[in-house]
């Protein structure tokens, strides 16, 4: 009987054909790591909204493991850089973070800024011999982030780009000790980066996000301390790009392979478009699975769960379940009905899910003009990440066309 097992040869290449196997053989098993794993869409869907399930405190993680994983006092940043991260924090306090970081995102206006970031985008790509679309894709998020958050122009793409990466990595299973490092290091550049920002933030200098979620905080009965914003800020920073590059990368990926889903996009009416961002929000799963810990003796899927029982349950798997999508690994642009969970769903349910859509729906027809000029060289394979818990493209070359 299949096994879970994420270290499967050509995994990172293709989970799909793996968590597959595993949705018709066991749909609910111990993998590997002696952890229970969740593949149907159901059984996934009914623990994302059960109330009998938190989710596992990251940066309490990180302060009981320190010891273990590196040397004891060696990554403070690491519990300190996490402690706000609302997707892991519970009841009260995470409502009361949620609240603060959506109030302050309910008050940026992100329709001009996702235009102008479109237009933006391309400038630079116009004429390049060679492009790689991983950076095509970086550029629509990391434009929103730097006005979202007030600091275009303040630090390069490079070090945004490697900072957002490594510290997204911090949520994955079986990191080396050796990234752990890298990722305190990323987490004590941005603790000085943004301790300045919030200092300066107010209603002179206004940091957007930054100084909203300051005076939001201010008006508080119980405000966060200085160093919880900051982990806020950093959680947001990462949430709203390293998903949504993910997403664009494996997009675009699939446009270049298919000239017919390009023209489709191309012809296609703004509601269309809707259902095809939908469609390919599905098939990218950047976010392959999220973890639940059973907070009493649970029952799901015919399965007892006693308390304290910690399940991994695989959104990528639910999202191509055929009972819920009939030809699950195929894009099919007018997929109408399409509740996937690409963005979760229940208490925890991505709080950007809005943003990330406008992002993409008016993204999605400038992009595919713009790649007409290109085309992916015959046998070329993107480089996947290697990550398990997060799916996206390291790099992918694409080619101008010569007579383009
Ligand atoms: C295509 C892009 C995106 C995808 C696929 C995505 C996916 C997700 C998923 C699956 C979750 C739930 C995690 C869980 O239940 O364990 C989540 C939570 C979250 N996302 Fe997103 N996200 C995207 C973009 C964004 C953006 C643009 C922002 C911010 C501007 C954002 C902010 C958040 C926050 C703050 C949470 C935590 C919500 C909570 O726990 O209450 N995300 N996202």
């Amino acid at each position: 009987m299949i096994q879970w097992n994420p270290y499967t040869p050509g995994y990172f290449e293709n989970p799909y054909a793996h968590v597959a196997q595993c949705r018709t053989e066991l749909p609910i098993q111990k993998g590997i790591h002696k952890e229970w794993v969740i593949f149907g869409h159901k059984e996934v869907k009914e623990v994302l909204r059960s109330a009998s399930f938190r989710v596992l405190n990251l940066s309490d993680y990180f302060k009981e493991k320190e010891p273990l994983i590196v040397a004891p006092g060696t990554c403070p940043f690491l519990a300190m850089g996490t402690q706000t991260w609302i997707m892991y924090l519970n009841g009260g306090e995470h409502t009361c973070v949620r609240n603060l970081a959506d109030m302050a995102l309910r008050q940026i206006d992100f329709k001009p800024i996702i235009a102008e970031a479109v237009d933006h985008c391309f400038a630079q790509y116009s004429n390049k011999a060679t492009v790689d679309i991983v950076d095509i894709a970086t550029q629509i998020p990391l434009y929103i982030v730097e006005k979202m958050l007030g600091i275009s122009g303040l630090c390069s793409y490079e070090q945004l780009k490697r900072f957002s990466h490594l510290v997204a990595i911090s949520q994955d299973i079986f990191v080396s000790k050796h990234t752990y490092r890298d990722i305190n290091e990323e987490f004590r550049w941005a603790f000085t980066f943004f301790e300045q920002l919030y200092q300066q933030a107010g209603e002179q200098n206004p940091q957007r996000v930054i100084s909203f979620l300051k005076q939001f905080n201010h008006a508080h009965t119980e405000p966060l301390e200085k160093n919880e914003i900051i982990s806020l800020i950093i959680l947001l920073l990462m949430a709203a790009l390293e998903t949504t590059k993910d997403t664009m990368s494996v997009m675009l990926y699939e446009i270049m392979k298919d000239k017919q889903l390009g023209d489709y996009i191309l012809s296609a009416t703004d509601t269309e478009i809707n259902v095809l961002s939908e469609e390919l929000i599905r098939i990218a799963s950047p976010l392959q699975y999220t973890v639940r810990v059973a907070d009493e003796d649970v029952e799901i899927g015919g399965h007892h769960f006693p308390r304290n029982t910690k399940l991994f349950l695989c959104l990528a798997s639910a999202n191509r379940d055929p009972d819920v999508f009939p030809d699950p690994d195929a894009i099919q642009a007018k997929r109408n009905y399409n509740p996937h969970l690409s963005f979760g769903s229940g208490v925890h349910s991505c709080l950007g899910a809005r943003i990330a859509r406008n992002e993409i729906r008016s993204w999605l027809k400038p992009v595919t003009k713009h790649l007409q000029h290109y085309h992916l060289p015959a046998d070329t394979k993107p480089v996947w990440q290697k990550t398990i818990f997060m799916r996206g493209i390291k790099s992918l070359t694409v080619v101008h066309n010569p007579s383009a």
